[in-house]
């Protein structure tokens, strides 16, 4: 199989890119933090057809872990990932950047997006916006995409790098990349690795959840009430314990009471000790 090229410092990835840049090619980019799966994959095929040539980046970010979380056992596949790229046919290149690569030595910059980073999420881990929206906005200054693609999967992710690409006025295309599922309907996810059997069995029920949970809501059960209905479908379930489940409105994440509008159901919750999320429009 040929070797992809790799890129682990920004003077490497800039002078590539520059390259393809002078032959006229239109640049995508696809951000991921490694553990590649399916999900992955169809981002990469899906840039293809936006983009002629596929950059993927695969790095760890540590500003978007807060101490307790697993950032240090969050796995790091770089060798399989690399195989996986290359059969796929799809990427051009990988930039697989080092932490202090990213994060120069003295590093004191933050971003702070507002508007759909409030609430869900943030009420939970409320350093992720701030961490996953440094990283891509430095990630998006090395390759000057023309296009970068993030996945559905982290739907209040994609609105906050939406909002952020809008308001600092960068010239980039963010497509969404549609949620790939297990056979089960579990969203692929990562952090999927981390369940044991029993787990996983429990995991597959949250999105059979929400899309009943969904169908009530179209059927004219007030929102409030679906919602509690929601959280008790997901305990019952097994799983530990439930962050949000909620039912908002697909464009600004604000709380809705009835469904004149596109509305996105999206749900956190642990599964023994493995944090899931999930959503889908209603
Ligand atoms: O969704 C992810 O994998 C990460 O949050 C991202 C966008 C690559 C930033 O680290």
């Amino acid at each position: 199989m040929p070797q992809l090229p790799i890129a682990s410092t920004l003077e490497d990835l800039r002078a590539r890119i520059s390259g393809w840049r002078k032959d006229g090619a239109r640049i995508g980019l696809v951000p991921t933090m490694g553990a590649l799966h399916e999900g992955h994959l169809s981002l990469v095929r899906t840039i293809k057809s936006h983009a002629d040539k596929a950059v993927v980046s695969i790095f760890v970010n540590p500003a978007q872990f807060a101490p307790h979380e697993d950032f240090d056992r969050y796995p790091r596949t770089l060798g399989t990932d690399l195989e996986k790229l290359a059969a796929s046919n799809a990427a051009d290149l990988v930039f697989a950047p080092s932490v202090r690569e990213m994060y120069p030595q003295g590093f004191a910059t933050g971003i702070s997006v507002g508007g759909p980073s409030q609430g869900l999420e943030t009420d939970f881990r409320p350093h992720f916006f701030s961490g996953v929206a440094i990283v891509v906005c430095k990630l998006l200054l090395a390759a000057m995409p023309d296009v970068a693609i993030f996945g559905e999967k982290d739907y209040q992710q994609l609105l906050v790098i939406r909002r952020m690409v809008a308001d600092l006025n960068m010239p980039i295309d963010i497509p969404g990349g549609e949620i790939v599922r297990e056979a089960d309907g579990l969203a692929m996810s990562s952090r999927n690795a981390y369940l044991n059997p029993q787990e996983r069995v429990v995991a597959g029920m949250m999105n059979q959840i929400l899309r009943l949970i969904a169908n009530h809501a179209r059927n004219g059960r007030p929102i409030a009430d679906a919602e509690a209905d929601g959280r008790q479908a997901l305990l019952d379930a097994g799983f530990s314990s439930v962050d949000y489940i909620a039912i908002r409105d697909a464009d600004s994440l604000a709380q809705i009471t009835s469904l004149e509008r596109p509305a996105r159901i999206l749900a956190a919750a642990k599964v023994g000790t493995t944090r899931l999320i999930d959503n889908m429009p209603v």
